[in-house]
């Protein structure tokens, strides 16, 4: 299986080493791995419109802390934004516990370095299980956020790369030689691989145009394991929105379950 990570580059030490979310970078698999996450990193996401998701990783060890700040500009359209409009940040530990950000402030802070003025909005620390956190951010309009993970001012690493295969699928796909590999996932999430996945043993689900891994979700959601083994392998837009249309709890917990956009 070809998981070639590439390394990006360092930068000199400074407060919050940047590293820039692309908007390919829609599930934690596809986004950036920050290696150590104790090290003081600023993640930078875009969003052109609502409904979009930006996400990353992090490693961190038995221990360690976890640190999280989530920053937006002091300047509009960001600083005029209601709570409610930007960004919904949850993040996702080694275990599977999910942590939603809760916006509790609005404190100026000026970054010398860039000579930025932000405002900060929430900051999380609690101590940190053993493995891979992921950070999923789901727009609700336009905007642009900064979410920094970690305070130790040193060099940290980020790798770039595929993720190893997740369903039996994937492997298959991988396997097959082919120049590019990013081409490949994308070709994955067809309609026809997704009623492949039609059982609680591997459950995807079209919804609103995306695939979802559901799986997972089955036994954990509240409303009953039912109502999701029903959308096992079929495109469940019609019943997930009759029922949970501008929830943002469903909604937030369906990001976390992002595979990508549908092959037409
Ligand atoms: C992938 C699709 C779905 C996701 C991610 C999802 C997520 C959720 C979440 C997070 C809640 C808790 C509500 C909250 O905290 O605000 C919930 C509750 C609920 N969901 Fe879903 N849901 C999905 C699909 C469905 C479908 C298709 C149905 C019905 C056909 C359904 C019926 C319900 C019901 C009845 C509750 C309320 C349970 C209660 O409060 O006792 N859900 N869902």
């Amino acid at each position: 299986m070809a998981v070639g990570f590439a390394l990006s580059t360092f930068t000199p030490a400074s407060a919050h080493q940047p590293v820039a979310i692309l908007d390919t970078d829609t599930t934690a698999e596809k986004g950036p791995l920050l290696v150590d996450g104790t090290v003081s990193f600023a993640t930078r996401a875009t969003f052109s419109k609502a409904g979009q998701t930006r996400a990353f990783r992090a490693g961190l060890k038995e221990g360690d802390q976890l640190s999280v700040q989530y920053l937006i500009f002091d300047r509009k359209p960001e600083s005029a934004m209601k709570s409610k409009q930007l960004p919904q940040l949850v993040i996702t530990s080694p275990t599977g516990k999910k942590i939603t950000i809760k916006f509790t402030e609005r404190t100026k802070f000026f970054e010398p370095y860039s000579q930025t003025k932000y405002l900060y909005l929430a900051r999380y620390s609690a101590p940190a299980e053993a493995g891979i956190y992921s950070f999923v951010a789901t727009s609700r309009a336009k905007a642009s956020v900064t979410i920094a993970v970690g305070d130790r001012e040193v060099e940290g690493e980020v790798l770039r790369g595929p993720a190893p295969a997740p369903t039996p699928s994937a492997t298959k796909a991988a396997a097959t030689p082919t120049p590019e590999p990013a081409k490949t996932t994308e070709a994955l999430y067809t309609m026809a691989k997704v009623k492949e996945n039609d059982s609680a043993s591997s459950c995807w689900s079209v919804i609103n145009g995306n695939v979802y891994n559901l799986t997972k979700w089955i036994n954990s959601h509240p409303g009953g394991a039912s109502a999701i083994r029903g959308l096992c392998g079929t495109d469940g837009t019609s019943s997930f929105n009759a029922r949970h249309r501008g929830q943002s709890n469903p909604t937030s917990t369906l990001a976390g379950y992002l595979l990508g956009p549908l092959e037409k």
